[in-house]
């Protein structure tokens, strides 16, 4: 009798084993692995990103993060900032998922650069979040594209463009079969072949300038934004697209805005924009 029962506890334990091993555990898809998240209560969300690694600690303490409120009290308006001079370049594309964001992204300084202040910063991707992460005298948008920029020894630009709903936005058009492509596989990656950046339009010359951080972990500071005045339009359509590609049961991927803490905005007006 015991030794039977020795032999079923046994077999028991070699189907355990056997299931463990050939069932991959299904609550661990990659969408559900991000290291963090945009639930305002969990251990995960916004208010804790600076816990969760001692490199992402900026986050919680630093003095100069992103997103802000862009309020016209605290806009000085100059004329000596110059134009935002872009040389981008058409350049093959990867569409990938972050986990909480698509994002595009261009190999190494193949899609050109963007000069600020005598530097160039190559341009290295585009994501988006929705809804907008700035706000405009307390105004929130429909969707925010970043367009990241680096120098060879790690400085950031990143160009900030706000979106409201109306209009296609051409560029996500060109992107929607690759969007909804990734969306029906749980692949995080997909080759997109050329996309042209200059494709991604700002129109205006207008746009503010402050100095901030990126808007996820691990909120690093430092970043020269520019942030372009004019807000262009998307449809609900293409938004929706955006975020469910995530696959992460989120509607947004917004952080909260952050404190300003006396930095000064600054919004470059070319003395030439009525002739436009
Ligand atoms: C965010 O992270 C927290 C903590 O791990 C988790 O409880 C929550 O379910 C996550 N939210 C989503 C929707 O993934
Ligand atoms: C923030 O800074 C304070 C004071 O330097 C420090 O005690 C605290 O641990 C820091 N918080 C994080 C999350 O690193
Ligand atoms: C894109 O990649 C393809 C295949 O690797 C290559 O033939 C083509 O020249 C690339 N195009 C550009 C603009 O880099």
């Amino acid at each position: 009798m015991a030794m039977l029962q020795t032999k079923l506890l046994s077999c028991v334990l070699f189907i355990l084993v056997v299931l463990q091993y050939s069932c991959p555990a299904t609550s661990q898809e990659v969408e559900d692995e991000s290291e963090f998240n945009y639930s305002q209560q969990s251990e995960r969300g916004p208010a804790r990103w600076g816990e969760i690694h001692p490199e992402w600690r900026a986050c919680s303490n630093g003095t100069m993060q992103s997103p802000i409120d862009i309020s016209n009290e605290r806009v000085h308006i100059v004329s000596h900032l110059g134009k935002l001079k872009r040389s981008y370049k058409p350049a093959n594309a990867t569409l990938r998922n972050r986990g909480h964001d698509m994002m595009l992204s261009w190999e190494g300084k193949e899609a050109g650069a963007i000069e600020i202040d005598g530097t160039e910063y190559a341009l290295r991707q585009c994501h988006w979040h929705s809804p907008s992460e700035h706000t405009i005298n307390g105004r929130r948008f429909d969707l925010e594209a970043h367009l990241v920029h680096q120098t060879a020894d790690g400085k950031i630009a990143v160009v900030g463009l706000l979106y409201k709903i109306g209009r296609p936005d051409p560029f996500l058009a060109s992107l929607e079969d690759d969007l909804a492509a990734i969306t029906d596989t749980t692949q995080g990656e997909r080759d997109v072949g050329v996309m042209d950046p200059k494709g991604i339009k700002f129109g205006s010359r207008k746009y503010y300038r402050y100095i901030g951080s990126l808007t996820v972990p691990p909120c690093t500071e430092n970043v020269v934004w520019s942030f372009v005045t004019k807000v262009r339009t998307v449809t609900r359509e293409q938004v929706r697209l955006l975020r469910v590609a995530v696959h992460d049961n989120y509607d947004t991927n917004a952080r909260p805005v952050q404190s300003l803490n006396h930095r000064s905005i600054q919004l470059f007006k070319p003395d030439d924009e009525e002739k436009n």
